[in-house]
């Protein structure tokens, strides 16, 4: 297993290309099974987790060709109906091919995601959106096995809490059922907009993605199309956090202000001075340390989860103590004892954590746990006196694009030691 070699203390400077969000083209890469012609993806980052979705489509009977980041893909016929366990289990995200497989072939057969490292992630709230839109649904031995003899029906549902898979995937299935379905509650992060965005360019009656209800008027098929991925704004933050703990400044192209939600105030009151530019945003750390501030994960657009691990890193030099709640999943806070071992402060209690912060963290080995805790640990190390040895960083590799070349480009002293 590969792992990262960083050496700490240089400030960033430079210019970071920001990808395509990874959470949004895995979305728009399900929507090809819902129709016979050629669905055109540009800006797609080229990520293990958008691989392991492309082999998953291509098992399912879609042709896809990648030139750069354009990706191409055509579900012209539906071979299998059936999305294993070996190509479910290692990504949520996969679990979405239910609802286009369904819609479009009236049943389908697909691998319980199980648990992952953050909590333990149930789909009852998706399974629930599709029996209210007439899915018969039974589960065995692991699997959904789903049908709809009669087809998708539109149908309203109310989400009992906000929840960015639900909402996608009943919008994946409504596009193609009879009726209308209403979406009450639902989530508001940028890459619902962008789903939508999707497939309404594939002929698809979707409104109100962005707010808290969505309203899908059902078609009987949709058509050819192309659509631009909209930027990582987890990426951003990360990267914007990064320059928090090194200092220095970096220009962050194709970055959007407005993706970032409540994690831009949050960035400005710890001391970062970010500026929309022509190109992106520019982000800069002025001389000192950064100021702690305190911060509740919520859904967009307030903080995001999947920036909590990344600013805990920079919170962990800041001057004074931060409160960092987690509300969305019950278990992320993995990469606190592991920042601990690069002597930073930090006491959990429940879903908060305190984070007292310290003059300058110490290079260690530590071990990666998930995709955003990667991240934290990279970024503290990147603060850090001496060399941090980040272990197990496949995990890096399914969410952060060429990070190590963005990294090295501004002056990061970073190296992959292949094993
Ligand atoms: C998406 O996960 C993202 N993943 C996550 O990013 C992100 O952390 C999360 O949204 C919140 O923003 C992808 O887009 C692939 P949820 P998702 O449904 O859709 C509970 C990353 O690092 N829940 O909004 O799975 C759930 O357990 C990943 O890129 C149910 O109880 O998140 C959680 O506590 C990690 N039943 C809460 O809702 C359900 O049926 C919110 O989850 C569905 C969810």
């Amino acid at each position: 297993m590969d792992k990262l070699a960083i050496i700490g203390g240089r400030p960033l400077y430079g210019v970071v290309p920001i990808s395509g969000a990874k959470n949004s083209a895995l979305k728009v890469m399900a929507a090809s099974l819902l129709s016979d012609a050629p669905l055109t993806l540009t800006n797609v980052p080229r990520l293990a987790d958008v691989d392991m979705l492309l082999k998953l489509l291509e098992q399912h009977g879609a042709q896809a060709s990648f030139e750069g980041s354009t990706l191409t893909l055509h579900a012209k016929d539906i071979i299998s109906t059936e999305a294993p366990y070996d190509l479910v289990r290692k990504m949520r995200a996969s679990f979405n091919v239910l609802g286009p497989l369904l819609a479009r072939e009236s049943k389908a057969k697909v691998s319980l995601p199980g648990g992952c490292a953050i909590g333990a992630r149930p789909v009852d709230l998706h399974l629930k959106a599709l029996t209210a839109m007439g899915a018969v649904i039974e589960l065995d031995e692991g699997y959904v096995i789903a049908e709809a003899p009669d087809g998708l029906k539109g149908a309203a549902i109310s989400l009992p809490f906000v929840s960015v898979g639900a909402t996608e995937h009943t919008m994946l299935a409504a596009v193609l059922a009879k009726g209308d379905t209403s979406i009450d509650n639902a989530a508001r992060e940028p890459e619902i907009a962008d789903l939508a965005a999707c497939l309404n360019a594939m002929g698809a009656k979707i409104s109100g993605a962005g707010g808290t209800t969505i309203h899908i008027e059902g078609v009987d098929r949709l058509h050819a199309a192309e659509h631009e991925v909209l930027p990582d704004r987890i990426e951003t933050g990360a990267y914007a956090m990064a320059v928090g703990v090194t200092g220095g400044e970096l220009t962050l192209k194709g970055a959007k202000a407005d993706l970032l939600g409540a994690a831009l105030p949050v960035l400005e009151e710890a001391g970062l001075v970010i500026d929309e530019t022509d190109v992106g945003l520019r982000v800069r750390k002025p001389e000192g340390l950064c100021k702690s501030v305190d911060i509740i994960t919520q859904p967009f657009p307030g903080f995001p989860t999947d920036l909590q691990a990344q600013f805990m890193a920079m919170m962990a030099t800041a001057d004074g103590a931060s409160s960092i709640k987690e509300t969305i999943f019950e278990n992320r806070f993995m990469h606190a004892p592991e920042l601990s071992r690069m002597g930073a402060k930090i006491s959990v209690d429940g879903q908060t954590a305190t984070v007292r912060g310290v003059k300058r963290l110490k290079g260690a080995p530590v071990m990666a746990t998930d995709l955003r805790a990667s991240m934290s640990l990279i970024i503290a190390a990147l603060g850090a006196e001496g060399q941090t040895m980040v272990n197990r960083v496949y995990h890096l590799d399914r969410g952060f694009e060429r990070l190590e070349e963005k990294l090295a480009h501004c002056g990061a002293l970073i190296e992959r030691v292949k094993e």
